[in-house]
């Protein structure tokens, strides 16, 4: 099927047009500038993919703080602020320069520098409220085992939804057979998946709607 064929038709792509929010993308100055990437529309499937996961939750716990790990240029940021205008949300990224002039629009967002390796940010975790979302969209190797840690160790997280990206070192040998069988990213997912606390209902899925090999999403929920 003809590559722009196909992005009409993907659902991501076409609820996303129906939303509201999304004229902002065309209308605003300061959220128009994403759209000239061309990887937006892939870009609008990831982040809506990870939406769909919190909607829920943060309809039924609109006072819930959301934590977007290793964010980028804040792209899942925005839109989950724009979608729940009453939820906080926390956009966390190491690195300074990436341009994102767009969140200081959004008033319900503030960004923190910080290293999600570092004990700060397990600080800012658990300090940031008593039901917290945490969200990472392609988080690497590590940084993917660290979202799991944090979601175990710090139990205000009430649901934390992971979309692992490359693999790190990880035991391989005990995941072998699954290596052979579906792949190494498949496996390490399933690897992540172990890492999360047996007191969480952990689901893992492939989300084929997200225009990337990268798109199984790990759900963690602390019930
Ligand atoms: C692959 S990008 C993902 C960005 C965004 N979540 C997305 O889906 O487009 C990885 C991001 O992780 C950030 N990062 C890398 N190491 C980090 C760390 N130790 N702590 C916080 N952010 C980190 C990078 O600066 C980069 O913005």
């Amino acid at each position: 099927m003809p590559e722009t064929i196909a992005l009409a038709q993907n659902p991501y792509v076409r609820a996303f047009k129906k939303l509201r929010v999304s004229k902002l993308f065309e209308e605003r100055p300061e959220f128009r500038k994403l759209r000239r990437k061309n990887t937006f529309w892939k870009e609008i499937t990831e982040a809506m993919a990870i939406r769909e996961r919190i909607r829920d939750f943060l309809i039924k716990n609109p006072d819930a703080v959301v934590i977007d790990a290793c964010s980028g240029k804040g792209f899942l940021t925005t839109l989950i602020a724009l979608m729940h205008p009453k939820t906080r949300v926390i956009s966390v990224d190491i690195d300074t320069n990436a341009e994102r002039s767009h969140l200081n629009f959004l008033k319900n967002v503030r960004f923190v520098n910080a290293d999600i390796m570092s004990e700060d940010f397990e600080k800012l975790v658990k300090e940031a409220g008593e039901k917290v979302v945490l969200v990472g969209s392609h988080l690497c190797r590590e940084l993917s085992e660290r979202f799991a840690r944090i979601t175990n160790t710090c139990k205000n997280v009430k649901l934390g939804v992971l979309m692992p990206c490359c693999e790190g070192d990880f035991p391989r040998e005990r995941y072998q057979f699954l290596i052979d069988e579906l792949g190494v990213y498949e496996a390490w997912c399933y690897y992540l998946k172990d890492l999360f606390s047996p007191e969480l209902r952990v689901k893992m899925k492939r989300d084929k709607k997200v225009i990337s090999p990268k798109n199984i999403l790990i759900t963690a929920e602390r019930t």
